[in-house]
């Protein structure tokens, strides 16, 4: 089968887009709280994690437009965590999705509280999707993506990721690749996993497929931040829609500055292949999912 994955991905960064909107235009755009949300939300962006929930969704075969509340919780919380990453405080970047960052558009307390709304808004969504969404899982199922992606985003997953990276500086002075690893693991591979789990969840997969679903999710969560490191230093600020450069500035932590620019790109690819072995099996519903895995580590923004 042909399978065209750019044309994938746009059909389903529109249809991701489309909701997204949906769900802000239930609020007065005049306020400033909205207009930095929006600002935000709506920058652009892959759309990656909601296109792996839909993707996963697919492999069942049934309509995966009922994964689209998760979709766009999970979009909501991943915006929320950039505007807060982006922050004077934290990483201090002035661009992102190809914009000023919402600090630099508004003001630091704005950006702290659109984050905020954005993080609280998703958990409302999911559980209340009749307003927006035509069909959507029942709701045992939603209490369930609730705690999987509460989880994800707290202190099991995003945040004390981003908290160790916080403190991980001076990589010189710590070359502990199992520490990296929880790190990476922890700030961007369990929302990359629940999103996978999230679309099979929506669409009432059973937990065997779920399972390799996980282990798929989960390397090439950790490969999507070892190239995000790589395009850190090779990539391209215009194409990227953010800064280059900065992690050897910050003496971040990294996979690059630990283990050496081409260690981490046949890592990364090593990652990827055992992500498609997990899911070898699954029939030509996968195509989606597999190509994207390639994409990981092929992307360059
Ligand atoms: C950037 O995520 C932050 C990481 C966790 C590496 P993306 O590269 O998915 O950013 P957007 O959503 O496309 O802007
Ligand atoms: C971002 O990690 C992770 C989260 C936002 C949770 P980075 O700080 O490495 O990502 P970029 O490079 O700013 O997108
Ligand atoms: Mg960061
Ligand atoms: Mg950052």
């Amino acid at each position: 089968m042909n399978f065209n994955l750019p044309q994938y991905l746009s059909e389903k960064q529109a249809i991701i887009n489309q909701y997204l909107k949906l769900i802000l235009n239930q609020y007065d755009k005049s306020h400033e709280l909205i207009m930095a949300m929006d600002h935000s939300l709506m920058a652009g962006g892959k759309r990656l994690r909601p296109i792996l929930s839909i993707a996963s969704a697919q492999v069942l075969g049934n309509d995966f437009l009922i994964a689209l509340p998760a979709c766009c919780a999970i979009e909501m919380i991943h915006t929320y965590s950039l505007i807060h990453d982006d922050l004077p405080a934290m990483d201090n970047d002035d661009l992102r999705r190809g914009l000023p960052t919402c600090h630099k558009k508004f003001c630091e307390a704005t950006a702290i509280l659109a984050g905020d709304a954005l993080l609280t808004q998703a958990f409302n969504v999911i559980s209340n999707p009749e307003q927006i969404f035509d069909i959507y899982p029942d709701d045992e199922t939603r209490i369930k993506l609730i705690f999987k992606i509460s989880q994800a985003a707290g202190i099991k997953g995003m945040v004390q990721g981003q908290m160790l990276d916080m403190q991980a500086f001076d990589s010189k002075q710590n070359k502990d690749l199992e520490h990296l690893h929880q790190i990476h693991e922890l700030k961007t591979g369990k929302m990359i996993t629940v999103s996978v789990e999230a679309g099979a969840l929506s669409v009432g997969s059973d937990s065997k497929t779920i399972e390799k679903l996980i282990v798929y999710a989960d390397k090439i969560g950790l490969a999507f931040q070892v190239i995000d490191d790589i395009l850190n230093i090779e990539g391209d600020p215009k194409i990227m829609g953010k800064a280059a450069g900065s992690d050897i500035l910050n003496d971040k932590m990294t996979f690059p500055a630990i283990i050496g620019l081409e260690a981490s790109k046949k890592y990364a690819k090593k990652l990827i292949d055992s992500a498609l072995e997990a899911i070898w099996e699954f029939d030509e519903k996968a195509i989606p999912l597999r190509a994207i895995a390639n994409y990981i580590i092929n992307r360059d923004h």
